[in-house]
């Protein structure tokens, strides 16, 4: 069903499990100014990392029918595991144009590899899900994929442990057997791990670049919105809405102070 081009002054839905798709609010306020944008965090069930791709896709189909009934103009599944595992599913059940974000930070890692060694960090679910592997190897069939499941950072970051020393230590765990397989290029496959890019910087060194895919997310939102004439022209907005699924205000102030976004309400909605 075609979408109307008076729909173009609607909101962007922007969906995560939790406060962690914000980094990718973030960058879509940088690339395209002139759009409104709401944002569900699903507070309620977070994390959804460890859950089943049938969980995961039913609260994705849940939150995505609560984004459509504000109004959204297109969703931009701002969860890395949502879009491993539910993209496929809410393309085929919704009208609307939909936006995941391991395509972008599967591109953006084959663009910046340089000796074809490409690390993964995610949660259970989406590095199970094989998502960026596959999808890199389809843009670069010869680079080398090295994957590894991280569950304890989800929580850590929905505390706002962004620099805490046991962050540090855990991320250590995790990332030294990569840096010792050689890897030159890692993917933050979770829209949650932007937020503790200061430690993995300071993990990772200078030669290893960090590829996070809110900013070719973004871009691509811009080319989507454009192709389907939704994009909103004239004043800049700076209107962002936050719905959360349960109480977790707190964390989501420390989240955006971090990441030096302004929210201008928030609501909180049961699913019930
Ligand atoms: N931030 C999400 C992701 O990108 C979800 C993390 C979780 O809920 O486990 O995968």
């Amino acid at each position: 069903m075609p979408l109307q081009d008076d729909t173009s002054h609607h909101p962007i839905g922007v969906f995560d499990s939790g406060i962690g798709g914000l980094t990718v609010v973030a960058a879509l306020q940088k690339h395209l100014p002139h759009e409104n944008i709401i944002y569900i965090g699903d507070t309620a069930r977070v994390p959804y990392g460890g859950k089943s791709q049938a969980t995961v896709t039913r609260y994705s189909q849940e939150i995505t029918t609560l984004l459509l009934a504000e109004k959204a103009k297109m969703i931009v599944i701002a969860c890395n595991t949502a879009s491993a595992l539910a993209l496929p599913t809410l393309t085929n059940f919704y009208p609307l144009p939909i936006h995941g974000v391991i395509e972008p930070g599967a591109f953006a890692a084959v663009k910046a590899t340089r000796n074809g060694r490409i690390g993964v960090i995610g949660t259970r679910a989406t590095i199970t899900s094989q998502a960026y592997q596959e999808t890199i190897y389809r843009f670069s069939p010869n680079v080398h994929v090295l994957s590894s499941a991280c569950p304890l950072l989800v929580p850590l970051v929905e505390e706002g442990l962004f620099e805490d020393d046991i962050t540090r230590r855990i991320l250590e765990r995790y990332l030294e057997p990569m840096l010792l397989e050689g890897i030159d290029t890692l993917v933050l496959g979770c829209t949650h791990y932007p937020l503790l890019k200061k430690l993995i910087t300071h993990i990772i060194g200078p030669y290893v670049t960090l590829v996070d895919s809110a900013e070719n997310c973004a871009m691509a939102v811009e080319s989507l919105l454009a192709k389907n004439h939704l994009a909103r022209h004239g004043t800049p907005s700076t209107d962002l809405e936050v719905l959360l699924t349960d109480t977790s205000e707190d964390f989501l102030h420390i989240a955006a102070r971090a990441l030096q976004i302004k929210i201008t309400k928030i609501r909180i909605s049961s699913l019930e």
